[in-house]
């Protein structure tokens, strides 16, 4: 047994130190109360504090932006204060904490928003799909109304200010949610995206509404706090392949960059059948842009070793696997196989399958890298 994993040294660079590379992934959990996370959000977070780095829910800037009922906000005091007590626990145990910050725009139900506000797009383009609202019923995603140029900068403003709230909360730093078809990502796709203003048209055009967004994140609150999640190649919320995709995420990445953040975060959805980001694009990646890249989706104790070795990446994400086993660092650290996190309470159920997975007796130690079949990359 190799107690000397890369995974497991800790990660320093001028702007940043992580005690290890093990990154807790962004999980929207589903359990704030007018987007407000309460007490249970901050013993969970606290539960999990030997990640390098944790990544919150998917925290959304506005009251039209949540997406799913139950997701948490950044938008008004009551969510600074409750995002406070989450940032304090995570800091008291020695770990660190970025927030997710999201705009769902078209993905949505204009019933789940505060105030019954309509969704908001690039284009009025309605996406497929049901979408849960009070009372367990399922209605077809509502139809978003197409941003006007005066919507589009306030929908960055909202952005950026969650990155200010977020810092007020004591965070230490953002991840903006390019991924997986939300916002940023409808303005960047053609099939959402069939403005003929400044926001769209051209790769330029269609990338401006993120670049806007990071531009102003960095100067408000520093490009060493800054991280991104892009989902290049992945299929989510209803989104087809376009022709220009390769060339519109190189435009991006050059872009970023040029703007110095702190890190790229890739969600690779290929081992549920989403999509796959070809490892030929990683490389590229890494030739453009010399920040720091986490790697997400499949990932076991071996496979991101691998990928930690082989250079395709600085820090590995894990999102299911942390929702069963808090104290994941250590189970590889020791060797000790995984639990299973029971699927019925990803997204609802209170504390149960929420706060209530236990650490394993840490005296048992096995053989580390259990549960290796699934691939990372
Ligand atoms: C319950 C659940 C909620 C998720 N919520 C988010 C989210 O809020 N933001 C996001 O970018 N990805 C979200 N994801 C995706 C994860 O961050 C991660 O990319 C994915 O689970 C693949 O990694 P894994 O195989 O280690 O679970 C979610 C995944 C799960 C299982």
């Amino acid at each position: 047994m190799n107690t000397e994993k890369k995974l497991l040294t800790p990660l320093i660079t001028g702007r940043l130190e992580l005690s290890n590379r093990v990154v807790m992934a962004p999980m929207n959990r589903r359990r704030a109360l007018n987007g407000v996370p309460g007490d249970s959000a901050a013993l969970y977070f606290g539960q999990r504090a030997g990640a390098g780095l944790i990544i919150t829910d998917n925290t959304a800037v506005a009251p039209n932006g949540i997406g799913y009922m139950g997701t948490p906000g950044i938008y008004n005091r009551a969510q600074i204060d409750g995002w406070k007590r989450v940032a304090d626990e995570v800091h008291a145990r020695g770990g660190r904490i970025f927030m997710q910050l999201v705009h769902a725009g078209r993905i949505g139900h204009y019933l789940n928003n505060e105030g019954q506000q309509p969704l908001i797009a690039p284009s009025a383009v309605t996406a497929a799909g049901l979408m849960r609202t009070a009372g367990e019923i399922h209605l077809p995603i509502s139809e978003p109304v197409e941003a006007s140029v005066a919507d589009v900068r306030r929908l960055i403003d909202e952005h950026i200010h969650g990155a200010i709230n977020a810092i007020e909360a004591g965070f230490d730093g953002v991840e903006i949610h390019c991924a997986h078809g939300f916002l940023p990502e409808q303005f960047l796709h053609p099939h959402t995206n069939r403005r003929t203003d400044a926001y769209g048209g051209s790769i330029a055009a269609r990338s401006r509404f993120l670049l806007e967004i990071v531009e102003g994140t960095v100067a408000a609150i520093g490009k060493e706090r800054t991280g991104i999640r892009l989902s290049p190649f992945v299929k989510l919320n209803d989104l087809p392949d376009y022709a220009e995709e390769a060339e519109t995420h190189r435009y991006m990445v050059d872009a970023l960059q040029e703007m110095g953040i702190l890190y790229i975060h890739l969600s690779d959805q290929g081992p549920v059948g989403h999509g796959k980001i070809p490892e030929a694009y990683i490389r590229d990646l890494r030739r453009r842009y010399d920040g720091l890249i986490i790697l997400a989706g499949g990932c076991t104790a071996e496979t991101a070793e691998m990928a930690l070795q082989a250079g395709l990446a600085d820090l590995i994400a894990f999102g299911k696997p942390y929702i069963a086993n808090p104290d994941l660092t250590e189970r590889f650290r020791l060797g000790i196989p995984l639990a299973a996190g029971d699927p019925d309470t990803y997204y609802q159920g209170g504390d149960g399958g929420y706060t209530d997975y236990p650490s394993a007796d840490l005296s048992r130690g096995l053989t580390f890298g259990a549960n290796t079949t699934a691939d990372c990359r």
